[in-house]
């Protein structure tokens, strides 16, 4: 395990059945339905990655947004600012938007907003984690691996500082690295 890490919060064949099961249900609730899948960059890169390829929706579609509320501390600032808009046409579609993280709610509850204001026929939220005692705005997710307490976690395309995104796994970070 890296120095930096206290506990692992899920290791790779866990990530491995919590995308299988989060697939399993997507596949279900789209099946022959338009879908445009909507990564949030950077954390859901890896996550992203694995879930897409267990998708089996036959018009389904891949796009990506950025925004940025964290900087190199651990607190959402509560201000959002899209950094990378959508590529193609949402309307008319269904939108299925995916997450590392869903902590006060304040990124995604503006990229829904703003998916909606495209015109999308729906917008739903997938998330690896949700840590439900932070939320600020009224937003709960649709598909959820795990929800988690009040901690730090990194790995997996989650990120401090744009650091530990490549371990193989989720951890929680030492509280020393970031206090
Ligand atoms: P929100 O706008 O407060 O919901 O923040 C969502 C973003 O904060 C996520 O996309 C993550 O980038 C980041 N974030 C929140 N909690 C954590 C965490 O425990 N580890 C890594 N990133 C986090
Ligand atoms: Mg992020």
């Amino acid at each position: 395990m890296h120095k930096d890490i206290d506990e692992i919060i899920l290791d790779e064949s866990q990530l491995e059945k919590t995308v299988d099961a989060i697939a399993e249900r997507i596949n279900l609730d789209y099946n022959d339905k338009p879908l445009t899948v909507i990564g949030i960059l950077r954390g859901s890169a890896i996550f992203l990655a694995d879930l897409f390829r267990r998708i089996t929706v036959e018009d389904c579609t891949l796009d990506f947004m950025a925004a940025s509320s964290y900087g190199s501390s651990a607190e959402s600032s509560g201000h959002v600012n899209i950094t990378k808009d959508i590529s193609d046409d949402v309307s008319g579609r269904h939108v299925l938007v995916v997450e590392d993280i869903l902590d006060t709610g304040n990124t995604l509850s503006c990229i829904r907003d703003y998916l909606l204001s495209k015109n999308a026929l729906s917008v739903k939220i997938c998330t690896l984690f949700d840590k439900p005692s932070r939320r600020k705005k009224p937003i709960t997710p649709d598909y959820c691996g795990k929800t988690v307490d009040d901690l730090f976690i990194v790995g997996y395309g989650l990120d401090y500082d744009d650091r530990y995104r490549n371990l193989p796994y989720v951890g929680v970070l030492k509280k020393e690295i970031y206090q």
